[in-house]
């Protein structure tokens, strides 16, 4: 089911989820479906439970042909729960982007170019991978929704945060 998601300003987005106790679950999987199908509606790159209102360490992604971001790379749809971040050096990059709960608006962000994840699918069975570019940004743009971090919040030059009519003129950007 699609649901309505919050923006930022609710405190829901500032709380630390909690991690999932139990995999396979009936519950779990009607979350992972309302994430799918709310992501899916807005034309998300990803999507975290706390932006529809469940404080649980639940993260979705995925990147195929996505017209928000035209030259990336593409990230494999995965399923990441109660998930653990580790970088690979301490090379950072910068690099544009959005959010479902901050609509129509776009920032440029450093982060890690190269980390490590890990966490579990819906099953309970681990992943984990060595990943880098977009793929390492978008795991963190959503794993940071876990800890109540918005990406503005790590924005280092607010010239560079702006509408995106503003900053792309011309530009088709689907709002997310
Ligand atoms: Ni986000």
């Amino acid at each position: 089911m699609i649901k309505p998601v919050l923006r930022m300003g609710d405190p829901i987005l500032f709380k630390r989820a909690e991690p999932v106790m139990q995999f396979d679950t009936p519950e779990l999987h009607a979350l992972l479906q309302d994430m799918d199908d709310t992501m899916r509606s807005k034309n998300g790159a990803g999507i975290a439970a706390p932006q529809i209102g469940v404080s649980l360490q639940v993260v979705m992604f995925g990147v195929g042909a996505n017209p928000r971001y035209p030259d990336a790379e593409q990230v494999p749809y995965t399923v990441l729960i109660n998930p653990a971040l580790e970088p690979i050096g301490a090379e950072m990059e910068e690099g544009w982007e959005g959010c479902l709960s901050v609509p129509g608006m776009r920032g440029v962000v450093p982060r890690y170019s190269q980390l490590r994840y890990r966490g579990f699918d819906p099953f309970g069975n681990a992943i984990d991978r060595t990943v880098s570019g977009f793929h390492a940004r978008v795991v963190q743009h959503e794993t940071d929704h876990l800890s109540g971090i918005l990406y503005p919040m790590r924005i280092r030059d607010l010239r560079q945060f702006g509408f995106n009519e503003e900053l792309f003129p011309g530009q088709q950007i689907v709002d997310e």
